[in-house]
């Protein structure tokens, strides 16, 4: 009698491999091994596309070639690289683990070290200890997790932690013992990545070009398109947010500024420069939270338009006032005053990229 198939094949790693020194990606930090070069890149290819990485990338790459160069740079310097990138403490703890670095003397040698740093969690310290090492670790991310829920036909919800521990099991018992590069855990780790983005896609997956269709249970049960299995993530919390763009004339100059605010290092958007706004529903809400949380005393004086922003969890629907100042802002580094010119190379977020626009452009008619 012949015997039933076995799904996954016990060896589909080393028709993964095969695959991936054939054919993939030539992408700037697969020409390297350094590693402080590979975890720069893995930081910054968290939640953010490949081609929406490259050119940051090499920007970063230029003005930070060494981790001592990261080390030393003004936090506001590395922010203005990652600038539109999102997610921004991502830059705010690189830069922190670089001093950390520093402080050890180079980039760590042990598994541990790496995960210890700022910023770096199990998949980090698991990408950079087997790309730049060579050395056996699972690197589990959303790409990875879908590839393998399909290899499986795995049904469980992959968002739960014994799912990630399941699918990370099966990731390490397949790690290649092979010690050069080409054949071992560094080959392996990216062969996985790239499978999940240009084969083992989210939507209308190439099944019919991957090595791995043989081996796939999901693909022998019909089952691809309803795996991976995700609860329903909640809705975003909708948000109402007033803000004031609050303005003088430079004394000496008579140029027009606007009174801008670094934000609390802690939270969203931590230690990135906005025009001033807080959570309220009116006009007067935002008056009254404005001399409270801050002593600012403004007054609205006209609404200009509404914009609104969506992040990860939450949707900011953002009403911008014109508004003067009552009395001076408080003296402290958390508020300046800032012309178009100096706005613009201030590290301000894409959710105020309308307003930006909106001061810097010259013909509008305002009050003041
Ligand atoms: N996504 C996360 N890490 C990656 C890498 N090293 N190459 C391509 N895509 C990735």
């Amino acid at each position: 009698m012949p015997e039933e198939p076995l799904y996954p094949g016990k060896d589909w790693q080393d028709r993964l491999i095969g695959w991936y020194n054939q054919d993939h990606r030539d992408l700037p930090w697969r020409r390297t091994r350094d590693p402080y070069r590979i975890w720069v890149s893995e930081i910054m290819l968290q939640q953010t596309r490949v081609e929406a990485v490259i050119g940051y990338y090499r920007r970063f790459m230029e003005d930070f070639p060494d981790v001592e160069s990261l080390a030393e740079a003004p936090l506001d310097r590395v922010l203005k690289d990652w600038e539109g990138l999102g997610y921004y403490s991502r830059a705010r703890n690189l830069h922190k683990a670089a001093r950390q670095i520093v402080d050890m003397g180079g980039f760590p040698e042990t598994y541990e070290e790496i995960r210890s740093l700022s910023g770096i969690g199990d998949y980090t310290a698991g990408a950079v200890w087997s790309i730049a090492y060579n050395r056996p670790a699972a690197a589990v991310d959303g790409n990875v997790l879908r590839v393998i829920s399909r290899l499986y036909a795995y049904g469980e919800d992959i968002l739960e932690p014994t799912a990630r521990r399941q699918i990370t099991g099966w990731v390490t018992e397949h790690i290649p013992p092979g010690t050069s590069y080409e054949e071992g855990p560094c080959a392996y780790t990216q062969a996985l990545m790239e499978l999940g983005a240009m084969v083992c896609v989210p939507k209308n997956p190439r099944c019919e070009k991957c090595p791995l269709k043989g081996d796939c249970r999901a693909l022998a049960e019909g089952v691809v398109k309803t795996l991976p299995v995700r609860k329903k993530q909640k809705a975003q919390k909708m948000i109402s947010r007033y803000i004031a763009l609050i303005e003088r004339k430079q004394p000496g100059s008579g140029r027009r500024e606007t009174l801008m605010h670094r934000r609390d290092e802690k939270g969203l958007l931590g230690g990135l420069w906005e025009y001033p706004g807080v959570d309220a529903s009116s006009p007067e809400e935002m008056r009254q939270a404005f001399s409270k949380e801050w002593g600012l005393e403004i007054r609205p004086v006209g609404f200009l338009f509404e914009t609104e922003h969506v992040f990860t969890h939450r949707h900011w629907k953002m009403q911008v006032y014109e508004a003067l100042p009552e009395k001076e802002p408080p003296d402290s580094d958390r508020w300046c005053w800032a012309d178009v010119d100096r706005q613009a190379e201030m590290m301000i977020p894409t959710a105020f990229r309308k307003i930006q626009e909106y001061l810097a452009e010259p013909e509008q008619l305002r009050l003041v």
